[in-house]
């Protein structure tokens, strides 16, 4: 997985500070794999959707990267998560659940820790939150809310509903655009975003599952 990280050049760093962080990286990334399998496949086809998406929207070449580098690590704050809260079978209860929305925050303090990946710490820290206020880890509205955010969090829930897990066969694109679309009626996404990204999904002709994978496993959050 560490190979999606090579592709990026981390601008006035240094080759020692990249070189670091991917150091650092590598075994955390590793450990999630290991956990869920449904992880890596995930991570790439955020990435592709982030990139993709990204260039179609005109975002410059730094927020590209940003929006790359923050699917890439989004979720990685759940390598915090005790391993029988991301491998449970069945529904969390409500303190498992709220053990593990600490992720968001979690990967949040990594990312700045990890020094050169600091930019794109808040990213990582905000793609739970919802425009309606009802997102997590704090609850922040509308604009409050980054724009390279509310993609993210469009394009982890689109995946999620075309993936298959244990609990679910993988949504159409058309059920799953409809989803996205009441989910943006109830403001839990970004609608202008959602219909720009609804236009992409339907024209895109690679399939990032058949590419890269789409591996059984349980949605927690
Ligand atoms: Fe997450």
């Amino acid at each position: 997985m560490i190979h999606l990280f090579d592709s990026i050049c981390l601008p006035d760093k240094g080759q020692s500070a990249y070189e670091e962080v991917r150091n650092k990286l590598e075994p955390l990334l590793q450990s999630l794999k290991a956990r869920d399998p449904y992880y890596e496949g995930h991570i790439q086809r955020a990435c592709f959707y982030g990139v993709e998406f990204g260039h179609l929207q005109r975002l410059n070449e730094k927020e590209i990267r940003q929006l790359y580098l923050g699917a890439f690590l989004h979720d990685i704050g759940k390598v915090l998560i005790p391993a029988e809260i991301i491998n449970k079978p069945g529904p969390l209860d409500p303190q498992e659940r709220k053990i593990m929305m600490t992720h968001a925050a979690l990967g949040e303090k990594i990312c700045y820790e990890l020094g050169p990946l600091d930019e794109i710490a808040h990213l990582v820290g905000s793609h739970h939150e919802r425009p309606n206020g009802t997102g997590y880890p704090r609850g922040l509205r509308e604009r409050e809310i980054s724009p390279l955010s509310r993609i993210l969090a469009i394009i982890e829930i689109y995946d999620a509903l075309r993936s298959e897990r244990s609990y679910k066969k993988p949504f159409s694109l058309e059920q799953s655009l409809d989803i996205l679309r009441q989910s943006a009626a109830a403001g839990d996404l970004d609608s202008n975003v959602t219909e720009e990204f609804a236009k992409f999904a339907v024209q895109t002709k690679f399939n990032p599952h058949l590419a890269f994978g789409n591996h059984l496993t349980r949605q927690k959050i």
